[in-house]
């Protein structure tokens, strides 16, 4: 314990880091927030500032005889999904950031930044909130320290990390962390009344990765405010896997047992809103298969003593987006949700104090839709839909029954299988297998899928998202492709292998011709087969694919037409993608390495 100068901090900070101390000060200084608060992560935190954020009008207390200790956000209309146009990686060098990134100058953005800043949390409390990536007793956990005016922030970075004092003894005396500093830019003057969601009309996303430094200005949506997840455990994450010789992913983690009772770890990287959080809780539906989830949305990967590739889940909490996810489709996530302690954000609230959103079993009567309005199914002129199609709930993996006990391993689970997927309508078979590593980094360097809500932007379009890495990369996309490959010729051939699905094409008629959810596990189980040697493919231009009849159909009823059209690979639709691929090698620049270019010419010339 140190007494120190911090303006508006009572008592003693617990913690006498000097060189934090003195950052604290400075910032408190700049942003002059009426109060500094240490967050210590503990219950009686929790219940009070959740009861502030009630009082204040941001939440509303869910029933608590069907939701306990549960609480609705309702954002501001304009603040409910990251802003890629407004995220930027402040690199020294401008190449360094790559072409798929917004740059700006770090000296000219922490000048313009900085007089944001100044005066931005007056009238509210800031926070200091000290958290860890990854389980506490890692060799070499990775500590932050986020300073934020949002108490809404606050108890979300509870549920998502290691939050609290022990991070903060963690990084001790004078242990290194990240900086994060966040407000929402919206100072109150003297007697002036706050509003649910005070955000600002100018939002910033702004990451130094030399630094390890990041800089959130005027959102309060997840992940532009809860500094942990996307900003440092993918951003900034990635520039020091970069530096480091480890992998910073956007990628699932499952656990998934055989019935002759073998243990396989799968990572799996689809774009946001593709499928990650459903297939992370999968149910699988063929006999004797068990599937338990280690992550849902991050993956952190490094060789082990053996050699082979570990993975760590740097989070403790799912975000997961809303809709769709119901007792059919992720029996596993409505289960999590059961035990309370769940922060929900832009759902509808039902009449008994309950949440919905579209896709939830039973449509209720009436409820109040995501924007504060009434709303019935029938709709009244203005029907839209009753929660923001990027709605999230956010509540502790530790509540999900069948969450891996794996999950709090420092070591991390080896992983046996890559897998990226998209939302493509065509083109993309159901399952292929790539025919090397370096040809699997072309395929996730070439990974294309739909938009979503999940982000700003036009929802459909299709667009390429390396290794669904796009918004979360903090570095050249180029070195990024360099590093994979550098990391394969590393791990030889203990790397685990490549797979590319598509849980999302279409028939002419429009309907999805996979299943999709619990029945991926059939797919899962070919996958199996592959890595133990059990299964022929089919080699096709694209990759190794699945014959129809090697995919168990036991007990499904979906045609064996349906199967085969899932698993086309036709030739056309493949050359048809030659020149959007190299458009896009062109415009990844210069410094993508000569191998994804080969595997480029490898396709071309298996299409002939
Ligand atoms: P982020 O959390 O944003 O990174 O997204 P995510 O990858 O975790 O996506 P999520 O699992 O939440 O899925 C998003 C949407 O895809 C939901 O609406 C799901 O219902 C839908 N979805 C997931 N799996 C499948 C599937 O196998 N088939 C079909 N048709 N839809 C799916
Ligand atoms: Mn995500
Ligand atoms: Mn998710």
């Amino acid at each position: 314990m140190t007494s120190t100068t911090i303006p508006g901090l009572e008592g003693q900070a617990p913690t006498d880091h000097a060189e934090m101390l003195a950052w604290i000060t400075e910032v408190a200084e700049l942003t002059q927030p009426d109060r500094v608060v240490f967050a210590d992560g503990s219950e009686e935190e929790w219940d009070r500032l959740t009861s502030v954020l009630v009082d204040g009008g941001t939440f509303v207390k869910l029933n608590e005889s069907k939701k306990p200790n549960s609480f609705l956000a309702q954002s501001d209309p304009k603040d409910v999904a990251r802003v890629e146009s407004r995220t930027f990686i402040c690199s020294e060098k401008e190449e360094d950031a790559g072409p798929t990134n917004n740059w700006r100058d770090p000296s000219e953005m922490r000048a313009h930044m900085t007089e944001l800043f100044r005066g931005s949390m007056r009238g509210r409390t800031m926070y200091v909130v000290p958290y860890c990536m990854g389980p506490l007793d890692a060799e070499d956990p990775k500590l932050g320290i986020e300073l934020t005016d949002s108490s809404y922030v606050v108890v979300s970075m509870r549920i998502m990390t290691r939050m609290g004092q022990a991070a903060m003894d963690k990084i001790g005396s004078n242990g290194a962390y990240v900086k994060g500093l966040h407000t929402v830019g919206a100072p109150l003057a003297e007697g002036e009344e706050d509003v649910a969601w005070p955000c600002n009309e100018e939002k910033y996303i702004t990451h130094f990765p030399e630094n390890r430094e990041i800089w959130s200005f005027g959102s309060g949506y997840g992940g532009n405010a809860l500094l942990g997840k996307k900003c440092f455990a993918l951003r900034i994450a990635s520039a020091m896997a970069h530096d480091e010789g480890w992998m910073a992913e956007h990628m699932l983690i499952l656990k998934l047992t055989s019935p002759e009772d073998k243990a396989y770890y799968i990572a799996g990287a689809f774009p946001s809103a593709c499928g990650k959080t459903n297939l992370a809780m999968i149910q699988p539906t063929i006999e004797g298969w068990r599937a338990e989830v280690v992550g849902d949305d991050i993956a952190w990967m490094r060789f082990g003593a053996d050699g082979r590739l570990y993975a760590v889940n740097p989070e403790f909490g799912f975000f997961g987006v809303a809709p769709g996810t119901n007792y059919s489709s992720n029996p596993n996530a409505m289960k999590t949700l059961e035990p309370g302690n769940a922060i929900y954000t832009n759902v509808a609230l039902t009449d008994e104090g309950d949440v919905w959103w579209e896709g939830l079993e039973g449509t209720p009567d009436h409820l109040i839709d995501w924007l504060g309005n009434e709303w019935t199914p029938e709709g009244d002129g203005k029907a839209g839909n009753a929660a923001h199609p990027n709605s999230r709930y956010c509540v502790p993996i530790d509540q999900c029954p069948v969450a891996a006990p794996e999950f709090n391993s420092p070591e991390g689970v080896p992983i046996s299988a890559i897998l990226f997927g998209g939302r493509r309508a065509d083109t993309v078979p159901l399952v292929s297998e790539a025919y090397s590593w370096n040809h699997g980094v072309y395929i996730g360097a070439t990974l294309s899928s739909g938009q979503t809500a999940a982000a700003e932007g036009q929802v459909g379009a299709v667009r390429r998202d390396p290794m669904a890495m796009l918004p979360f990369l903090g570095y050249n996309v180029g070195d990024y492709f360099q590093h994979w490959v550098d990391m394969g010729a590393r791990g030889g051939d203990k790397m685990p292998k490549i797979f590319l699905v598509n849980w999302f094409r279409k028939g002419d008629d429009g309907r999805f011709v996979w299943p999709g959810f619990g029945e991926n596990s059939r797919v899962l189980k070919w996958i199996v087969d592959r890595i133990e040697g059990r299964v022929e493919g089919e080699e096709t231009a694209a990759g190794i694919t699945a014959r129809a009849a090697d995919i168990d159909m036991t007990g499904l009823d979906t045609p064996i037409e349906d199967v085969e059209a899932a698993l086309a690979v036709n030739p056309e639709e493949w050359r048809r993608e030659l020149p959007l691929i190299t458009e896009w090698l062109e415009f990844c620049g210069p410094k993508v390495p000569a191998e994804v270019h080969e595997e480029f010419a490898a396709l071309k010339e298996r299409l002939g």
